[in-house]
């Protein structure tokens, strides 16, 4: 395994996976379990958000409490589109995080991503970027989307999916070994159509209910 894999096997998230994966699992469900998901991810992935200390009054006394430091500012980006399944649940807990999109899409043929938008924040290099996007499959989609972002000079990058395949995560790695990455599951493989197995299916699809 690559040191800059983290694997979260939280009981709660594995659970509502397995809930994800089956097949019968109908649309509004499946994007209920993956803003839950989402949540239980940031919860991980903000573990070193720094704090400072502020003196507040209690009901009873006062007090120096931690609050998270001010200039410590965030960029979510969400590699459409189903990135926005785990977007939504992330700006939950943290609203005020700024949002960027990126566009890609999968030529069927060669599974070569090619970008169709592109929009973040002006302000991107005062901010931590979380790269976000459930599935991890060829590499190719994340490799390029993460290539294209770092161009952009944020603070530092992570990448976030919920699902990961072997091959993907070596060519991610192989690319980009400086940017941590964050998965709840590594699959056993692809299939020839570049499908994790045993997967989920498309998550898009099934997060809109396209299919
Ligand atoms: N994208 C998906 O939505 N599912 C996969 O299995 C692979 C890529």
């Amino acid at each position: 395994m690559y040191n800059q894999v983290i694997l979260i096997e939280h009981p709660l998230i594995q659970h509502k996976l397995t809930l994800m994966r089956k097949a019968d699992t109908s649309t509004t469900k499946f994007r209920n379990l993956l803003k839950e998901i989402s949540l239980l991810l940031a919860y991980e992935v903000t573990r070193d958000l720094p704090l400072k200390y502020e003196a507040i009054k209690t009901p009873l006394a006062p007090m120096n409490a931690p609050v998270l430091a001010p200039d410590k500012k965030l960029v979510l980006v969400s590699v459409m589109r189903a990135g926005q399944g785990i977007l939504d649940g992330m700006l939950e807990l943290m609203p005020t995080a700024r949002v960027g999109h990126i566009g890609l899409y999968r030529d069927p043929k060669t599974l070569i991503p090619i970008e169709y938008y592109f929009k973040i924040p002006e302000d991107v290099e005062k901010r931590d970027m979380l790269v976000v996007d459930p599935m991890l499959a060829t590499g190719n989609s994340a490799v390029a989307a993460v290539e294209r972002l770092k161009s952009t000079n944020p603070l530092s990058i992570k990448f976030v999916c919920l699902l990961a395949a072997p091959e993907g995560i070596e060519h991610f790695c192989a690319v980009h070994p400086d940017v941590p990455l964050y998965t709840a599951a590594i699959d056993d493989h692809l299939d020839e159509h570049g499908y994790i197995i045993p997967g989920l299916g498309d998550a898009g699809d099934r997060l809109f209910g396209t299919k």
